[in-house]
């Protein structure tokens, strides 16, 4: 099983990579974890361009969905939603419609912000895009606040119940993932 990660921030030091790297160590040994590395070099979004000719990095993160079993998204909040970032490359692989990459594609959303409520507008935001897109969304949040004290050392979050939250969405996007895949086979 293939899990890909994307992280809605391009900070280097970005808490929600770091979330990303705390729910990578939750999975299975068996289940091969990536993170999709090239959001920035996303064009904007253009219907013209997408009809004349789709852009290689484009062409690569739809294909890099379309392979993967499950998605794991880390978001941060700006200005009380998804940064734009993000909603870009969703719109991108949400064409063309409607037999998209991710319609039903197993998909969880989590969040960190340095503010007190740990990214719940953007999750929320992302969400529910993601449900309007035909994706099978994990209805759980992970809301990390204050993300400048919430990691240890060894890049685990701090708070056990946190910590406890992310295994469990973890689990939880899995058994969706494999339901698929049984399906899938039958
Ligand atoms: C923010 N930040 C922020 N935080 C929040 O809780 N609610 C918000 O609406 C916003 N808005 C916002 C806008 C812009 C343009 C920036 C740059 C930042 C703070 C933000 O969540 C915080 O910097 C996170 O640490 C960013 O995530 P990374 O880069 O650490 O993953």
């Amino acid at each position: 099983m293939r899990v890909l990660g994307l992280c809605g921030s391009l900070r280097r030091d970005s808490y929600n990579r770091r979330l990303l790297a705390a729910a990578s160590r939750e999975l299975p040994e068996s289940v091969a974890f990536r993170i999709f590395d090239d959001l920035a070099k996303i064009p904007p979004y253009s219907e013209d361009i997408d009809a004349r000719q789709t852009p290689a990095v484009v062409q690569t993160l739809r294909t890099a969905i379309a392979t993967s079993s499950a998605i794991l998204i880390a978001t941060p909040e700006y200005n009380a939603s998804m940064p734009g970032l993000l909603k870009n490359a969703i719109d991108w692989a949400s064409r063309p419609y409607p037999d998209h990459v991710l319609r039903s594609k197993p998909v969880a959303v989590v969040g960190a912000s340095t503010g007190a409520f740990g990214a719940i507008l953007a999750q929320a935001d992302l969400r529910r895009v993601l449900k309007a897109l035909g994706a099978q969304v994990l209805e759980a949040e992970l809301p990390v606040s204050r993300a400048h004290e919430a990691f240890l050392l060894d890049g685990r979050l701090a708070d056990p119940q946190l910590r406890s939250q992310l295994a469990i969405m973890v689990e939880d996007l899995l058994g969706v993932a494999s339901v698929d895949a049984v399906e899938e086979f039958a």
